[in-house]
């Protein structure tokens, strides 16, 4: 899809990979750039940066009347929304322990929020035969990330969420991509987390992420990877699962023991 005269929407856009996704999509000629994110203060001042094709609109969206009501209130003022970008997401540390409010909320964040979305915003498109849902998933959503089940388990649904959105659709003007990428210099990277810090040492920045989603949706790929060594992890898991989880299983032991060996 080309993205000149667009309406696009782009959720968790106050910072990080979604307020340089907006950046972009203005650059690239967008007729209207919502930025949306549950901090609006943080969604003015990219909208101001931006300039007259972006709006700011505060959303959180784990809340569904939020994700309706945006989505009502651009409709109304453009009667069309051609790009929802469900980039919103968050990340909490931990495997079993991790407490049943926390694996409620990163449900609710990472992945209620892309149901909330396509629900509000697939029937207008529909009725007008063309439309594009993007979501942010992760590296993780194909893999696996160590440090945290419940990012790993999240993310897995929000690439589930975008196939079945595409199977679903697909067939009837409705374009989905789903983001997959490694690390990306942000707030979420956490340098006191092991693998967040081996992560930084892959790690692109938000403009880059960006500028990679922006190519996949003008050439309308389902798989997004801003690290293109992803699908070579992806093609090890599918060649031989048992083979990648004992590459895994290793990654684990090291990161582990090399963490332990700073702490000491
Ligand atoms: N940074 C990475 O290394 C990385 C890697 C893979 C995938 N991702 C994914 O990319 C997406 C964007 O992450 P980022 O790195 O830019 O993170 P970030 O923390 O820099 O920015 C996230 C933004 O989302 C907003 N937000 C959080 N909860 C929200 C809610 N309930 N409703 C609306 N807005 C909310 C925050 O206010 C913030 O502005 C996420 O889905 C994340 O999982 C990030």
């Amino acid at each position: 899809m080309e993205i000149q005269g667009r309406v696009v929407i782009v959720t968790g856009a106050g910072r990080g990979i979604g307020a340089a996704l907006c950046h972009q999509f203005a650059a690239a000629g967008a007729h209207s750039v919502i930025v949306s994110d549950r901090d609006l203060a943080a969604a003015e001042s990219v909208a101001q940066k931006i300039g007259t094709a972006a709006t700011a609109i505060a959303c959180d969206v784990s809340v569904e009347s939020d994700v309706t009501s945006i989505v009502e209130r651009v409709m109304a003022r453009e009667q069309r929304i051609d790009i929802f970008c469900s980039n919103a997401g968050i990340t909490v540390k931990g495997g079993l322990e991790s407490s049943n409010a926390d694996w409620q909320r990163m449900w609710d964040v990472n992945v209620m929020s892309r149901l909330y979305a396509a629900r509000a915003v697939v029937p207008h498109m529909l009725q007008r035969g063309e439309g594009y849902l993007v979501q942010t998933a992760s590296a993780a959503g194909l893999l696996t990330e160590i440090g945290s089940a419940s990012y790993s388990v999240t993310k897995h649904a929000d690439l589930a969420m975008a196939e079945w959105l595409s199977t679903q659709y697909g067939r009837q003007g409705i374009r989905v991509s789903c983001v997959c990428p490694l690390g990306v210099e942000t707030d979420m990277l956490d340098d006191s987390d092991p693998i967040h810090r081996y992560l930084h040492l892959h790690a692109i920045t938000a403009d880059q992420a960006a500028v990679s989603i922006l190519q996949g949706i003008q050439s309308e790929r389902f798989l997004i990877l801003p690290h293109p060594e992803v699908l070579e992890f992806f093609r090890l898991k599918g060649d031989d699962y048992d083979r990648w989880l004992r590459g895994m299983q290793r990654m684990r032991q090291k990161l582990s023991r090399d963490n332990a060996g700073k702490a000491a």
